[in-house]
């Protein structure tokens, strides 16, 4: 038995990607695969090189497609259980990306009938708040107000629904149960779920009438719905298969955990005081010795730091800085207080960017909210 779990509703202990890509049958991104992306957008996207963004399923096809002038469209989402954190910027930052490169139509879907759903202790006032904040954060990060659609589904549910009940025809409840775990005791709603996340793989062709290759990146968390719910009912609806292209998770301040949204301790939130921030990162788990001494002569251990990996994952862009910063922590050169002093730096100046961003966010709301 693995000592981790990653579902859609929980991930937890040290993730075996590479078990993951097994399991799931996902190919990883290789060298040849990013140079083909490069092709198209320049030098290729660090959190690419860097393997952040790792594992995809028919990527290649949605290039092929691309080459011939049929263009894809960006499907990804959000389940408004809480405040943002870094952790769920890290695939909307790189989604921005692909739209800004390939000029493409971007779906982004607000599950807050999910979360509702799934938390009990969650009132629909606080699942309301949430998505208005969330999405404050989304457009925060620079979408094209031409080519971004958010929605919620409870408001979006009339477009939504016809194509969820096509899919949730095709979806046994022992099927569900054997992908998602559902038991007796889940309620109802939860059950008919997945078919509503999957329908937006296919809105984009709906609303055309016509068929438009989807690629959806996100964590690999989400996977579920695509192999077993999107994938698999697509050729019986007469749809394209979503494609995929998936990212690790950001580790958790402390160890062993991603950062949770519902456990505030683990997480550094886009609406933190940059203070407050930094006071966070510095009392992050490190992969430095015990005893300055101790560390001059090992070196530290970059790889378990979250300092380095916030770093390395998000916040630091320049290759050559990252090299250098890795270099030196396992030399032993570079402190753990010296490296928690970059990354908190860099966090300052990141969270001041985006809370600025987050408040004009306000005024232009309304241009991204896909309504029927
Ligand atoms: N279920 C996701 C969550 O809990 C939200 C979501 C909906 C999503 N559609 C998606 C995430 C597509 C990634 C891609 O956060």
């Amino acid at each position: 038995m693995a000592d981790y779990s990653v579902t859609p509703w929980e991930v937890k202990g040290d993730v075996d990607y590479d078990r993951l890509v097994r399991d799931f049958g996902t190919s990883y991104i290789d060298q040849s695969l990013m140079n083909r992306v490069e092709k198209h957008t320049g030098k290729p996207h660090f959190m690419l090189k860097r393997k952040v963004f790792f594992s995809h399923r028919d990527f290649n096809w949605i290039l092929d497609k691309y080459e011939k002038d049929e263009k894809f469209f960006l499907y990804t989402g959000r389940g408004p259980s809480g405040d943002t954190h870094l952790g769920h910027l890290l695939p909307w930052i790189f989604t921005q990306y692909l739209q800004e490169k390939f000029g493409v139509e971007l779906y982004f879907q607000i599950t807050d009938d999910e979360k509702y759903m799934h938390d009990r202790s969650l009132t629909r006032k606080q699942v309301s708040d949430f998505s208005y904040e969330n999405i404050l954060d989304i457009i925060a990060l620079g979408f094209d107000p031409d080519k971004t659609f958010i929605f919620k589904n409870t408001e979006y549910i009339k477009t939504m629904y016809k194509i969820s009940t096509d899919i949730a025809k095709h979806v046994t409840f022992s099927t569900a149960k054997s992908i998602f775990g559902f038991q007796n005791s889940s309620n109802i709603g939860m059950i008919f779920f997945p078919s509503l996340q999957a329908a937006t793989c296919f809105l984009p062709s709906e609303l055309k009438g016509k068929n438009i290759p989807c690629l959806i990146p996100a964590a690999i968390d989400q996977d579920d719905y695509w192999r077993g719910i999107a994938r698999e009912i697509a050729p019986k609806l007469g749809y394209y298969k979503p494609a995929q292209i998936h990212s690790k998770f950001l580790p958790a301040l402390q160890r062993g955990e991603k950062m949770s949204a519902s456990k505030p301790n683990t997480a550094i939130f886009t609406t933190d005081e940059p203070e407050v921030a930094e006071k966070k990162i510095k009392s992050a788990f490190t992969g430095g010795r015990d005893t300055v001494e101790e560390h001059r002569k090992h070196g530290g251990n970059p790889d378990i730091d979250s300092a380095f990996q916030y770093l390395y994952m998000i916040l630091e862009e320049d290759d050559k800085k990252i090299e250098e910063i890795e270099r030196d922590y396992r030399a032993g050169n570079l402190l753990s207080g010296e490296l928690k002093q970059i990354a908190a730096e860099k966090i300052k100046i990141f969270l001041k960017e985006h809370q600025r961003k987050r408040e004009s966010a306000k005024k232009t709301f309304d241009k991204f909210i896909l309504r029927d």
